[in-house]
């Protein structure tokens, strides 16, 4: 069980001292959300962010691609040092050859918005590395968990079966959900307010983690 803080809800203006800080507490991956105000709400980060925090920590890189049309984009962030590029179902309309592109350089994950079935990955699931269940709508940090995603996990969790692919789970997550998240199958949690709204992060990892 692994826990991903996600730096949309750090302190930019300490962001190098910020990711060290949750790697001196615990985090097992690093969660990078990328928005471009069009396929959700809000901008965030460019890939010239990922190239410079690259330098901070040797964490896993998980880059959560919140865009339209992917595959127009991914490159730059596996040059910039992503381990994992998780891509949505709903964001483009090559999503078999952009998993198959992504593949010849890095792990691939494929998320799921809140309304989108479990069947549109139907069809790709042997191709990819992680899937991540949104748990929120994405687009910005600090929503409140959709309770009825946790039986998606659940089905999720039974889809997967015996693949090696792990089970990502973002949105809303805190140290309530996170027994539960873990029940129902997750193996990754990503969380942000959570973690980088406490004034401990050791301890808010340690009770996302000691609660499972
Ligand atoms: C939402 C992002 C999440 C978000 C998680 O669109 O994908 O990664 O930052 O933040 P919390 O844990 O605050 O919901
Ligand atoms: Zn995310």
């Amino acid at each position: 069980m692994f826990v991903a803080p996600s730096i949309l809800s750090a302190d930019f203006s300490k962001l190098g001292e910020e990711i060290k800080s949750v790697e001196d507490a615990g985090a097992d991956w690093i969660h990078i959300d990328v928005m471009d105000g069009n396929f959700v709400p809000n901008i965030t980060i460019g890939a010239c962010v990922v190239k410079s925090i690259r330098k901070i920590t040797k964490l896993p890189f998980d880059v959560h691609l919140m865009i339209e049309k992917p595959e127009n984009h991914y490159m730059e962030f596996i040059k910039a040092g992503a381990d994992y590029i998780t891509i949505h179902v709903e964001s483009t309309k090559n999503l078999y050859r952009t998993i198959k592109e992504i593949k010849k350089y890095c792990k691939v994950g494929i998320a799921l918005n809140p309304a989108s079935p479990l069947c549109l990955i139907e069809n790709i699931i042997d191709e990819i590395d992680l899937l991540l269940i949104m748990t929120v709508e994405p687009g910005f940090g600090g929503q409140k968990f959709i309770e009825s995603m946790l039986n998606k996990v659940k089905k999720a969790k039974e889809m997967i079966g015996s693949r090696r692919i792990y089970l990502s789970v973002d949105g809303g997550v805190n140290d309530k959900n996170a027994p539960l998240l873990k029940k129902a199958g997750a193996d990754i949690l990503v969380a942000g307010s959570f973690i980088f709204g406490s004034r401990d992060y050791k301890e808010a990892i340690k009770k996302l983690k000691s609660s499972l």
